[in-house]
């Protein structure tokens, strides 16, 4: 595809978008609702949660941070170590990158929502279990849901394949917005912590960057 033909598709599905979500609530889309309430209540309902093994290992539950009424959010795979201590997704040496790159689009970490696909950190960092995601996933959906973000951008494999529920490489999934439900596009890009190793792979992450504000405008 060609960088207009690419353009043109992402215009349509953005026309898409803006039509499923008056669909959906004819008028005003987010008076509707209070998104801060409602993510107060998820966070209260999550409490001290124990409703997997992680909770025995971890040390803070990871909830997600920024704006309630976000536009754009970031699902990451879960927290690590330095989130896993402070409490908030992407502090760490990642988290640094995100927000440069967050920086990079013109906004702020308090003008988004960051999240992450678990709330609890997976001890050793090691990947997130089928029955983890199970149980944990109904928060994100939750949160989702109360923001109903116009753009969710999936940091890296894990959050990509998950939420889009395919096995297929983060390579071939970005560069392009997948719909994902009446209210929400899903654009994956690169997982900052794969850019620190690969600093050769920014320039797609840039890209993707460029077309998730195309998307916002
Ligand atoms: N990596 C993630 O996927 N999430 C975080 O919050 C931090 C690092
Ligand atoms: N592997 C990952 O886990 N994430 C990426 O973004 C790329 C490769």
């Amino acid at each position: 595809m060609t960088m207009m033909e690419i353009n043109q598709d992402i215009m349509q599905l953005k026309a898409h978008l803006e039509r499923q979500r008056e669909l959906k609530n004819p008028g005003v889309l987010k008076p509707k609702h209070d998104p801060a309430k409602e993510l107060a209540a998820i966070c209260t309902d999550l409490g001290e949660c124990q409703r997997c093994p992680l909770h025995e290992t971890r040390n803070k539950i990871v909830f997600g941070a920024g704006d309630p009424n976000a536009d754009l959010m970031f699902v990451g795979e879960a927290p690590g170590g330095d989130e896993d201590r402070q409490g908030e997704p992407f502090v760490g040496r990642a988290g640094q990158l995100l927000t440069k790159i967050i920086a990079a689009i013109g906004k702020t970490r308090d003008q988004v929502y960051i999240a992450n696909i678990l709330k609890c950190r997976p001890p050793g960092n090691r990947n997130p279990e089928a029955k983890e995601i199970a149980t944990c996933s109904p928060f994100l959906d939750r949160q989702i849901e109360a923001i109903q973000p116009k753009v969710i951008c999936a940091l890296g494999t894990f959050a990509a394949q998950t939420m889009l529920k395919t096995t297929i490489p983060i390579g071939k999934l970005r560069g392009r917005a997948h719909p994902y439900n009446d209210y929400s596009l899903l654009v994956p890009t690169f997982h900052p912590a794969y850019l620190l190793r690969s600093p050769g792979k920014k320039k797609e992450t840039w890209e993707d960057m460029q077309m998730i504000m195309k998307l916002l405008v």
